[in-house]
């Protein structure tokens, strides 16, 4: 089979990666990629915004499957463009990422579904939002109802802050605050089956122990040793069984990735949000432990034949993934720095460590940070203490002047199972 990925992220270079090693995968096109992914595919230019240039770019590889990485694209319907020239597309149609793309409208479909989620209000004026904002009181939980790759979010206790962030928004979300650990938990399905995949934790916070700003994620790892051992099977039948449900009954089935995700309250499981798409960083660690081949997974999901799919197959392997992000991020980062140290990761630590490429582009023989998130390393290892290590070992290898990333990715989970593990 040929595929084409589009995107440009660590999230596609970890798709890349799997499809470079299935053996069904005979081609490998990505667009339009950066400076990692192109050692795993071939680049091509195209406007990932662009339904019509997405399928000529298609037709031109020739491609059997096209997997559409990023949400922006999947909200602009270039699914739908791909299908509509009758090639088969992971990722589903505009009409159905609006499940991402407005979080008012996932409120509806959760409401319809019966689906458990935060209490919220949809606000459009300064005064709407006052009254939802006094209605739940603190901690505050503001939303921009559209896309804003994971910073339209403010949860705060300051009141000034939460209503100067409805009112820079416009059109937001308020709502009741969650408590409890977050679970993100991807599902495959093609818009009537639903398989879900292995749970995984993201870091949000841009500093260690949950402090400063939400980004788009610092880190993530699986599996979650801490976890209820039905929590997979609990999220499938309350959650997201009765949203692929709910969204044929109303003629615009989706199909691709459904993320849910979650907060593990006192009162049991809630929707935080749902997205339309692979969630990055934990993609990186839930491909990490994947067996089954990823293109007849995708393709399954694309032509509706998830039914006849064998049960998916894991590694045992835990695996990390620790995001190293430009100077000034998750604000406007600085860009063109030099990455160094990628050749002696490849040398040292493969293959249980390696470099998934976010925002790097080619200068001659150089590699440079091109983007706010640069680079997302991986590791796995018998258990999470020991991917932990790999991913910090590489880590300490690259060099990206201002760089930070977070020290304590997957630490407390990698304390408390071996702890666990020692007291059995
Ligand atoms: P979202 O873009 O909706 O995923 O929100 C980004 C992050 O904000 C989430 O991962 C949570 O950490 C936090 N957040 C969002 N909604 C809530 C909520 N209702 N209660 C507590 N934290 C929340
Ligand atoms: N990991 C968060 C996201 O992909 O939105």
């Amino acid at each position: 089979m040929k595929v084409l990925v589009i995107g440009t992220g660590a999230r596609e270079h970890a798709l890349c990666r799997s499809l470079s090693l299935d053996p069904a995968v005979d081609a490998l096109y990505c667009a339009p990629g950066n400076a990692g992914i192109a050692e795993a595919a071939e680049l091509r230019p195209v406007d990932p915004l662009d339904g019509a240039d997405v399928a000529r770019l298609a037709r031109e590889v020739e491609a059997g499957l096209v997997v559409v990485g990023p949400e922006a694209p999947l909200v602009a319907g270039v699914a739908d463009a791909v299908r509509a020239a009758g090639i088969a597309c992971f990722g589903p149609s505009g009409a159905a990422a609006r499940l991402e793309g407005s979080k008012a409208f996932a409120k509806d479909v959760m409401a319809a579904a019966q689906v458990p989620t935060a209490r919220a209000y949809v606000c459009t004026t300064p005064e709407e939002a006052d009254e939802a904002l006094a209605a739940f009181g603190a901690p505050y939980v503001v939303k921009d109802d559209g896309l804003a790759a994971g910073k339209g979010v403010v949860v705060t206790e300051d009141l000034e802050e939460a209503r100067a962030h409805a009112r820079a928004c416009g059109r937001v979300v308020i709502e009741e605050f969650l408590d409890g650990p977050e679970v993100s938990l991807f599902a495959v399905t093609d818009g009537t089956t639903v398989l879900p995949l292995q749970p995984a934790q993201d870091f949000k916070r841009a500093l260690d122990g949950d402090e400063g700003p939400n980004t788009g994620g610092m880190g993530a790892y699986s599996p979650l040793p801490w976890a209820e051992p039905g929590l997979v099977d609990e999220v499938l039948r309350t959650v997201l069984q009765p949203t692929v449900d709910e969204l044929r009954r109303r003629g615009t089935p989706f199909s691709g990735l459904l993320y849910a995700g979650l907060a593990l309250t006192s009162r049991g499981v809630r929707v935080i949000e749902f997205n339309a798409r692979f969630g990055d960083p934990e993609t990186q660690v839930v491909l990490a432990r994947l067996r089954t081949p990823l293109s007849g997974l995708l393709h399954a999901s694309a032509v509706g034949t998830l039914d006849a799919l064998p049960a998916l197959r894991w590694s045992e392997d835990a695996a990390v993934t620790v995001v190293i992000a430009s100077h000034n991020y998750p604000g406007t980062p600085r860009t063109g720095d030099p990455v160094t140290g990628l050749d002696e990761v490849a040398a040292k630590d493969a293959p249980d460590a390696y470099v998934l490429h976010a925002g790097t582009k080619r200068e001659g023989d150089a590699v440079v940070s091109a983007g706010g998130r640069v680079l997302s390393v991986t590791a796995t290892g018998t258990d999470l203490g020991e991917a932990r290590e790999r991913a910090y070992a590489a880590v300490s290898r690259i060099g990206l002047d201002g760089s930070q990333y977070r020290t304590d990715i997957a630490a407390s989970a990698a304390s408390a199972a071996s702890a666990a593990a020692a007291t059995r």
